[in-house]
């Protein structure tokens, strides 16, 4: 098998965003998931009666009620709140509200956890005592009591500093109250340390493994969730800015109410926090159950939305949206190249994207040409600038068809592979999938020239029962512990080593499942040789540089491999399947490399 790379002849300009990120609020991505928050259900939603996740308990001899009240909350957005009322204490006894968490409250030794409530009671009250308790044994792990002050609704802050000796997430949230009387809860919120310790922030694991993928962009909010079941259930950004109780929260296409707390901003500053950009996604007048807005003067307010919505994340402080931006706390607009129209539109029976399209790209370029538009199905009506492409597919599939885009016209539009993935393994891929992803890969850089940006999807899991809506998701975690799948570190090797330049390559030989690519980083002289052996068999190969003078004998090498297609990661076993770094010694401008059985191979040759 020969791989010939021809520097010698005339190479492509690989697209600098090739990988980077999608996720939405699926699988518990952010409630339960990438979100600090740990309180489950914080603002009493209730779609019958009670409030799941909450219950209350009497203790002693206590006599108590409590009752989810519709209306009269602490602001026109959250009309919820929980009363808890202790008629009587017997001797010594109280009543308490407890929330189990998302699958458990995670607590870590000697951490100092940020909590508020709002409340307002009769004044009879007095104390709010709040900790969190070990489910099993009922020790308070870390407590504070809580002065009720007026009778008003008011925001209360609490600190709760842990004595555990041991992590553990089986714990609940208790709010007691010790003399009789009533006390109206909303917005009930704990947060642990969260990344670099930004307020409303993310869980520090999460963050820590999308920085290692090297990800250039997030495509955000969606998917499924930027359009919801009902256009009314869509991801309307304009409810999801400012403080937390101005945010009535809203039904996910997922199946459970969405606190959020993650809203526009939350999304940018994630963006930031990763120094990667927003491929911001605008809702168009399509929603999932077939519902949609005609193209005309009905779609005029959802296109003024996305105009508004532009000018949130880009406007300077003197535009009505950048100023309402510096009012949440973000005075500096946020960088933006992409603006994609919509998701999955081809799903439209009504066929009405391609007007839908033309209407938002004319507004949006009039405002705004700079930015590149990106349309979710081809259309007709005006040339888009950018195609978003999904693909959920087999392996094999996947093998099948990596080389999708070498003859794509080059004169037409730019390609975004917003959502892809091979979809072997659940709740996370194993490692036949992370080799269907990285022969996809090999075909995606190849083709980078025209493929501008591509993002995996979906990203995250909860793995707890009841916690995944769709299989094969790239990282897994509980409350207190994540992993990631053997996918998770093909892409890291691809987002790691990703090049500028894209030499024209030719491969001769058994090419049954065996994949390759290779590009140079101009900056550093590097050359990056990714070659994927989907056989079980090891496999010689030559390399071939034309038109590269120099290359030195000692290369580093990363591989990634196992022993069958099924080996994976766990929460059990989160290092079953994990890249090895290795050096080369014989290197050179045409050199042999043998690959191991089912292997993924990064080596990179220095050439200065
Ligand atoms: O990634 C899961 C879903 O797949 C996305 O929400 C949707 O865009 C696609 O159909």
């Amino acid at each position: 098998m020969t791989v010939e790379a021809h520097f010698d002849q005339p190479t492509a300009k690989a697209s600098p965003m090739l990988h980077g990120l999608m996720t939405e609020e699926i699988n518990y991505s952010y409630d339960g998931g990438l979100y600090g928050e740990l309180v489950r259900n914080r603002t009493f939603f209730t779609d019958w009666e009670g409030a799941p996740y909450w219950r209350m308990v009497p203790k002693g001899q206590a006599k108590a009620t409590v009752a989810v009240e519709k209306t009269g909350g602490p602001s026109a957005a959250l009309p919820h709140s929980m009363k808890l009322t202790l008629e009587s204490t017997g001797t010594g006894g109280s009543a308490a509200l407890e929330n189990e968490g998302y699958w458990g409250i995670p607590i870590h030794p000697h951490e100092t956890y940020k909590g508020s409530f709002y409340a307002k009671s009769d004044g009879a009250v007095g104390t709010v005592h709040v900790a969190v308790t070990n489910d099993e044994t009922g020790a308070e792990l870390a407590s504070a009591d809580v002065t009720l002050d007026g009778t008003g609704w008011k925001q209360y802050s609490y600190e709760l500093v842990s004595h555990a000796e041991n992590a553990g997430e089986k714990n609940h949230l208790v709010l007691s109250i010790a003399k009789p009387g009533s006390v109206w809860f909303s917005l009930v919120s704990l947060f642990p340390p969260t990344y670099e310790n930004h307020p409303n922030g993310f869980r520090p694991d999460l963050m820590e493994m999308m920085a290692a993928m090297k990800p250039t962009f997030l495509r955000m909010p969606g998917g499924n969730y930027l359009e919801g079941d009902h256009i009314k259930e869509r991801f309307d950004w304009k409810k999801t800015i400012g403080p937390m109780v101005d945010r009535p929260t809203h039904r996910g296409p997922w199946g459970y109410q969405s606190t959020d707390g993650m809203g526009l901003l939350e999304f940018l500053e994630w963006t930031e926090e990763l120094k990667i950009q927003p491929v911001l996604a605008v809702y168009a007048g399509y929603s999932l159950q077939q519902e949609h807005v005609n193209p005309g003067k009905d779609l005029e307010p959802y296109v003024q939305d996305a105009l508004d919505e532009i000018e949130y994340v880009t406007g300077d402080t003197s535009t009505k949206w950048g100023a309402e931006r510096a009012k949440d706390g973000h005075p500096a607009p946020f960088p933006l190249h992409y603006i994609e129209i919509g998701n999955e539109d081809f799903f439209d029976k009504s066929k009405s994207y391609d007007a839908r399209y033309e209407q938002f790209y004319k507004a949006i370029k009039a405002k705004y040409p700079q930015y590149e538009l990106i349309a979710t199905t081809p259309v007709t009506s005006i040339k888009p600038d950018v195609i978003d492409d999904h693909y959920y597919k087999s392996a094999e599939e996947f093998y099948a068809d990596v080389h999708h885009y070498d003859k794509t016209d080059r004169n037409g539009p730019k390609i975004f592979v917003g959502e892809w993935a091979t979809r072997e393994g659940s709740p996370t891929p194993n490692f036949g999938a992370a080799l269907g992803d990285a022969a996809w890969m090999t075909g995606m850089e190849r083709n980078s020239d025209i493929i501008v940006m591509a993002s995996y999807a979906p990203l995250f899991v909860n793995v707890n029962p009841g916690g995944m809506q769709w299989e094969s998701d790239l990282i897994g975690y509980d409350a207190l512990h994540s992993y990631a799948s053997p996918s998770y570190y093909a892409q890291v090797m691809f987002g790691s080593y990703h090049g500028d330049v894209i030499p024209k390559t030719d491969t001769t030989g058994d090419e049954l499942r065996f994949f390759s690519s290779i590009t140079k980083k101009t900056e550093t002289g590097e050359i990056f040789v990714k070659l994927v052996n989907a056989t079980s068999d090891p496999k010689p190969v030559t390399v071939k540089l034309d038109g590269v003078d120099h290359v030195e004998k000692i290369a580093d090498v990363t591989t990634l491999k196992a022993r069958t297609l099924s080996a994976t990661n766990t929460l059990a076993d989160p290092k079953n399947v994990l890249p090895v770094e290795s050096r080369f010694e014989r290197a050179g401008t045409t050199f042999n490399y043998e690959t191991a059985p089912y292997s993924i191979t990064v080596i990179r040759l220095k050439t200065k």
